[in-house]
């Protein structure tokens, strides 16, 4: 293996004070609101999350208006809520949207920062209220990070805040909560998941102390994604998913993403694409862009993806490329964006958007000029294998 992607930084771990995974873990949740003594808890909850929001805490004041990926404007109604409900905790129940606004509802509740003072990479001081934070899908992880992402619909923009004062003092993942999440869903999540592993492992500031999570995440997710797609109720497939999406969450803190993020943000932001959904769709066109910066990352991500070794790096590297199609093809998720409703003559602006998100594209491998992010979107838009 090469060292040459190793970071010789010194790399830091915020990690969540109390990680239960497993069976039962949301009925450990509650327990956890009983002997931190809250009487009042805040939950947000997806609506299909809404019964077992119920079941945390016999008073505990539940929206679960979130349906989408969330906005500004929904974090500033919401924190009105709170100032009016007065909760002593703020849980968060559901996927990544409603996991983003508890943490920000947890941070500013208290009112002693605006949003708008808190944009970007450590410029949140303080965090007062307990946070809890339970997934319901296997994705985002975002109950492990130290990131919460808002759509600034003002600026046609996705906005992040990231502080370690966002990690919760405790989250809760039960990968039966996960039996009732739909294939579609399922497969944009869990590709989504892969992805965080990927950019973390392929990354310029990738680090002995996260590679381990990144590989071992890939391989969860690649060997069970398709089943759980197939048979949403195999508990087995599922708990799988939820340690691949818990793996590749516990790298965004200290490594974070990288290209496919900061591409796919312009299809959220403008066109409400999901999340996964979007990285989904750029994922395979922007390895096989990067492939030349790191073959030798890229084969070791090939083998966890299942993959065989075949000659030097760059061709094992490639044959993984190939099995991530076929995992892929495997969940059925549509991969051409011109079957998304998005006009090609889209494909300069959606490249130059997605550029300017500087804060994960130094992370990326190879740098990409206007006109090769252009050539990945147009990939992307016929939505299979094409040589970059
Ligand atoms: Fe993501």
């Amino acid at each position: 293996m090469s060292s040459s992607l190793q970071s010789r930084l010194p790399l830091a771990l915020q990690q969540v004070p109390r990680l239960v995974f497993g069976g039962g873990a949301l009925a450990a949740a509650a327990d956890y609101l009983r002997v931190l003594g809250s009487v009042r808890p805040f939950v947000v909850a997806t609506r299909s999350s809404r019964n077992h929001a119920a079941s945390l805490h016999p008073d505990a004041h539940i929206d679960a208006s979130i349906s989408r990926e969330p906005t500004v404007e929904d974090l500033h109604r919401l924190l009105a809520q709170v100032s009016s409900v007065a909760p002593d905790a703020i849980v968060g129940i559901g996927g990544g949207s409603a996991l983003d606004v508890a943490k920000l509802l947890a941070a500013l509740a208290t009112g002693s920062q605006s949003l708008a003072e808190v944009w970007g990479i450590g410029n949140l001081t303080a965090r007062t209220l307990p946070l809890l934070c339970i997934p319901t899908t296997s994705g985002t992880g975002s109950e492990v990070s130290p990131n919460s992402i808002l759509l600034d619909e003002a600026a046609t923009a996705k906005r992040a805040v990231i502080s370690p004062h966002l990690v919760p003092d405790a989250c809760f993942i039960d990968p039966e909560l996960t039996l009732t999440v739909p294939p579609h869903i399922t497969a944009a999540t869990g590709l989504d998941a892969i992805t965080h592993c990927m950019e973390a492992y392929a990354n310029n500031f990738a680090h002995p102390l996260v590679d381990t999570w990144a590989l071992d995440g890939i391989r969860h997710i690649a060997g069970h994604l398709a089943t759980a797609v197939r048979e949403p109720d195999n508990l087995d497939a599922r708990t799988h998913l939820a340690l691949g999406s818990l793996y590749g969450g516990l790298c965004l803190g200290p490594v974070n993403t990288a290209a496919v993020h900061a591409l796919s943000y312009p299809l959220g932001s403008r066109h409400h694409l999901a999340h996964g959904h979007a990285n989904a769709i750029l994922l395979p066109h922007v390895l096989r862009f990067n492939l030349s910066a790191a073959p030798q990352r890229y084969a070791a991500i090939a083998l966890a993806l299942g993959a065989a070794e075949c000659g030097p790096p760059a061709d094992t590297a490639l044959a993984g490329i190939h099995r991530l199609w076929r995992i892929i093809e495997a969940t059925g998720l549509e991969m051409r964006l011109s079957a998304l409703g998005i006009a090609e003559s889209e494909v300069p602006s959606l490249a130059a958007e997605g550029l300017a998100i500087t804060r994960l594209m130094r992370n990326n491998p190879r740098p990409i000029t206007q006109h090769e992010a252009e050539s990945i979107y147009r990939a992307a838009f016929q939505g299979r294998e094409v040589e970059l």
